[in-house]
């Protein structure tokens, strides 16, 4: 399938794994770009050298173009882009942040750059200040969203930039990359459906755990990672959407935090700065210590993990090579069906 995603990144098939915190790990991306889509690595949880190792490995496990996903509202985000950059690896993603100086980098050495957006104005930006490609992020997605759904979201982008997109939030299937080629994106991006396949490390129990959830079963809070997300609506998530942190619960969780990502003091404060006040920070810690639980100890009682809506579609476990290839095969059977059922 060619579409204008497929030519910007030249990859076979118009289809993205997201760069999701402790998921898109190596393997993980490297098994999607091999598959022919393109691989996301994310670079939220680690340090610098951290993750030139991790873009290192990558490299060492595919030859097909990934990229490298950054968060920009993290404190560590610039450092680690900044690893990125001297790597050149071929395409970065941002989101949540102004991605002009990353956009400038990387074209300087012939990359490319996606900007993830979740609101129309976002859009407008990106397009200025030069991304090559938006991944449009409506409300049924895991983790940050906005308010309006993916449907509405995508149309409207649609109608109005001159970019291509990548439409996030809901997609796990052939219907639904059938369906955003029809409203007018070139192809998707998927988190919760590449969550959940063989090459993702995740704890099998948590895998086994989530494919139970129904569509119903997510909720959206701000107050688990301090931003507004989708969230598999488990003990955990319940409990720490009842409320924010406490002043010593923000403390030891912005030190934890430090820990993780080793960050001096002085950028731990910018970033609280930078959110809407330190007990933000907190929540973003806690809210990591929670997905790591959930992800490496197979434990939903005290973790979280961010959710699609489109759990409740889900109901196996492929190789990334299965998925996406279904997913193409499914999609132009769909298209095929709705040619014919126009012209009849
Ligand atoms: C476990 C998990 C962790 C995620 N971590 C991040 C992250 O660190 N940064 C980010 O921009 N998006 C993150 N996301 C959101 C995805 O990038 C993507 O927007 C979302 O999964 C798309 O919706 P879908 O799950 O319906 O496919 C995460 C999603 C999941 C499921």
């Amino acid at each position: 399938m060619k579409t204008r995603m497929t030519e910007l990144l030249e990859i076979k098939h118009p289809i993205m794994l997201a760069g999701m915190a402790f998921i898109s790990l190596p393997k993980l991306v490297a098994a999607v770009s091999n598959a022919g889509g393109i691989g996301m690595l994310n670079s939220v949880a680690y340090t610098p050298d951290q993750v030139r190792k991790v873009i290192r490995q990558v490299k060492s496990l595919t030859d097909k173009p990934f990229g490298v996903n950054a968060t920009l509202i993290m404190p560590n985000a610039r450092e680690n882009i900044e690893v990125a950059l001297e790597e050149k690896v071929p395409i970065i993603n941002y989101a949540l942040g102004k991605g002009d100086w990353i956009i400038k980098a990387v074209h300087g050495y012939g990359g490319k750059v996606l900007a993830t957006v979740a609101i129309e104005k976002h859009a407008r930006r990106a397009e200025a200040d030069g991304a090559d490609a938006l991944v449009v992020t409506g409300h049924e997605a895991a983790a940050h969203g906005a308010e309006v759904g993916t449907m509405v979201l995508v149309t409207s982008i649609a109608r109005q930039t001159k970019l291509p997109i990548i439409a996030a939030g809901g997609f796990c299937d052939g219907r639904g990359l059938a369906a955003a080629l029809v409203l007018g994106a070139d192809g998707i991006s998927m988190g919760t459906r590449f969550m959940l396949t063989q090459e993702c490390e995740m704890h099998q129990k948590t895998k086994e755990l989530s494919l139970k959830a129904k569509m119903e079963d997510t909720l959206c809070s701000d107050k688990i990672d301090g931003l507004p997300g989708r969230w598999l609506k488990n003990p955990a998530a319940i409990k720490m959407a009842g409320g924010r942190p406490s002043p010593f619960q923000a403390l030891s969780s912005a030190l934890r935090i430090k820990r993780m990502i080793d960050v001096p003091f002085y950028k731990l404060f910018l970033g609280g700065l930078k959110q809407r006040g330190v007990q933000d920070l907190a929540c973003q810690a806690l809210g990591l210590k929670g997905l790591k639980v959930a992800i490496e100890n197979g434990d939903l009682e005290t973790g979280v993990l961010p959710m699609s809506q489109a759990i409740g579609l889900m109901k196996d476990l492929p190789t990334c090579k299965e998925l996406i290839e279904r997913t193409v095969a499914e999609a132009q059977e769909w298209v095929e069906d709705v040619r014919k059922k126009m012209s009849s």
